[in-house]
This record gives structure tokens, sequence and C-alpha cells, in this order.
């Protein structure tokens, strides 16, 4: 018997991590899917997701990228079901005297510019077609300063405000917003960043599988956010409600200050 089909699922960043395990989840869910990444890596992905899946190898740092990826959506000639914008990266150091101002700026291409772009190109056809739902990937990172990753928390911090802000404007229009906060997750984000030589790398990771499903179930439920994972990250989400930023920022760093800067953890 043929399988009953649930729509059509776009996931960003999905060849590896939490985005593989995202499209994994939709495609058990019954959903075609168009999955996108920058590297080769994505085609093999696609594969082993199974033949629902559309691999669409894109550099989404860069606004034609993004262009390529809704050209994509456009011709294939479905609505979109599902968007989880997901695509993101990180850089370790010091902001100021150590790290290059190229990989910041990429950082924000990506984890910012591009979500904000793919948004405005997709979601207007789903809010006129009265349904659909928006998964964006922020991070706990997005809920304090996040020292020696500045502009990585940075970037996360604005993709759980604008998730919050549209999910408000979107709410008589049938098309539901949710932000998934992951803790720190066994992917290979840390060793992409170059943090490999920080606490947080080398402490003990949610799974991305367990990841993608909670934030699946919490887009699927309505839920404005998610919290992923161990109750040390749902913990430290709850403290920092009541935390200033400068004491958050002295917990943080002792999360992310590399070896190299010893004196200052
Ligand atoms: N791991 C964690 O602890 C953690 C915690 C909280 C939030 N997050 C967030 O979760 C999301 C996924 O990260 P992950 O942990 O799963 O790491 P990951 O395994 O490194 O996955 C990153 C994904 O983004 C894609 N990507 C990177 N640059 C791209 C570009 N320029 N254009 C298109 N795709 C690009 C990568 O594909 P290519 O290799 O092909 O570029 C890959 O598919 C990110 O937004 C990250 O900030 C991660």
């Amino acid at each position: 018997m043929e399988k009953q089909r649930t729509g059509l699922a776009v996931v960003t960043g999905a060849s590896t991590g939490i985005g593989y395990a995202l499209a994994q989840n939709l495609a058990e869910r019954g959903y075609d899917l168009i999955v996108a990444a920058d590297e080769e890596q994505i085609e093999e992905a696609a594969r082993q997701l199974g033949e629902g899946a559309r691999p669409v190898r894109t550099d989404l740092a860069t606004p034609e990228g993004v262009e390529r990826l809704r050209d994509e959506v456009l011709a294939l000639g479905r609505p979109v079901d599902v968007l989880a914008i997901n695509a993101g990266v990180g850089v370790s150091g010091d902001f100021v005297r150590d790290n290059d101002l190229a990989e910041e700026l990429r950082v924000v291409d990506l984890n910012v510019r591009s979500a904000v772009h793919l948004s405005k190109l997709l979601l207007p056809a789903m809010v006129a077609r009265g349904r659909g739902r928006v998964l964006f990937t922020s991070s706990i990172a997005a809920t304090a300063p996040g020292p020696y990753f500045a502009t990585y928390a940075a970037s996360k911090a604005f993709l759980f405000s604008f998730a919050e802000a549209i999910r408000y404007e979107l709410r008589d229009s049938g098309v539901t917003v949710t932000a998934l906060l992951p803790g720190p997750t066994d992917t290979d984000f840390f060793a992409r960043a170059e943090m490999m030589d920080t606490p947080v790398a080398q402490a003990a990771k949610d799974d991305p599988t367990d990841v993608a499903r909670e934030g699946i179930e919490a887009m699927l439920a309505d839920k404005d956010s998610v919290v992923t994972g161990k109750w040390r990250n749902k913990a430290q989400v709850a403290v920092g409600h009541l935390a200033s930023e400068q004491v958050k920022a002295r917990v943080h760093a002792a999360q992310t200050t590399p070896e190299d800067r010893p004196g200052t953890r």
C-alpha cells in the first residue's frame, strides 16, 4: 500500500546534525522534503532520507543562495506545509582581538540575514494559503550574552525575538511559528566553530534526534518555543530570567572561553 503523504517540508542545514534529524523526523511523519545545505553531503543526506527528499545545494549565506532555494521550491509547484529554518554556524574567540571579520559576518549572513530573507520569500504564500508551520532553530545561547562567541549568541537572540514577534503578527493567519532552543547537542557544530577547546564543547551533550523530536512536537502543538534536552538547559534558561546580563555573561564565559584565554575563565 502506498504511504500516505503529509505535505511538503523545507529544511535548511539538513545535511548533518539537528537539521538532518529534523528532516528524518518529518520524513517518518510522511512529509516530502526539500533539504538544503552548502556542501556536497546534502546529496547523500537526501538519498538517506528516502525518495521523497530532494536536495538543494546552495550557499544560504548569500542572497543569491537564498533565492535559489526559493526558486527550487517554486519549481516543485507545491505549497510549503513546514518550513524549518535551521542552517547555522558559529565562530569562537575574542571578537575584537582575535577573530576575522569575514567569519563573523558569515555568522550574521547565514544565521540572521538568510533567515529573514527566506522567511520573506516563503511565508507570504503560506499566509495566503492560510496554513503552515514554521520552526526557527535558535539556541539557549539566545537567552544570555555569549562571550567568546558573541556574534553567534547575538544571532540566536535575534532569531528567538524574530520568531516570537512574527508568531504574534501571524496569530490569526493559520500559520504557526515556533522557536527551537537546543542546549549543547552532539553535532559537528563545535568542531566547525573551532570551539573544541572550550568547556561547553567537552561537556555532555544531547542527542540531535531527541532535540529534533522535541522541536517538531512543539511545532505541531503550536508552542511558541521549546527548550530541548537535559533538565539543566531548562534550568539555565529559567535562572537566566532572574539574573542580570552581566551575571549571565560571566556564567556563559565559564563555558565558552577558549583554552588560550585561561586567565579570563
Ligand atoms: N549543536 C549545538 O549544540 C546547537 C545548540 C543550539 C543550537 N544549534 C543550532 O542548530 C542548528 C544546526 O546546527 P548543528 O548543531 O546541527 O550543526 P551542524 O551539524 O554543523 O549543521 C549545520 C548545518 O548547516 C549547514 N550550513 C552551514 N553553512 C551553510 C551555508 N552557508 N549554506 C547552507 N547551509 C549551511 C550545514 O551544511 P554544509 O556543511 O553543507 O554547509 C549543516 O547542514 C544551527 O542553527 C545551530 O546554531 C546547535
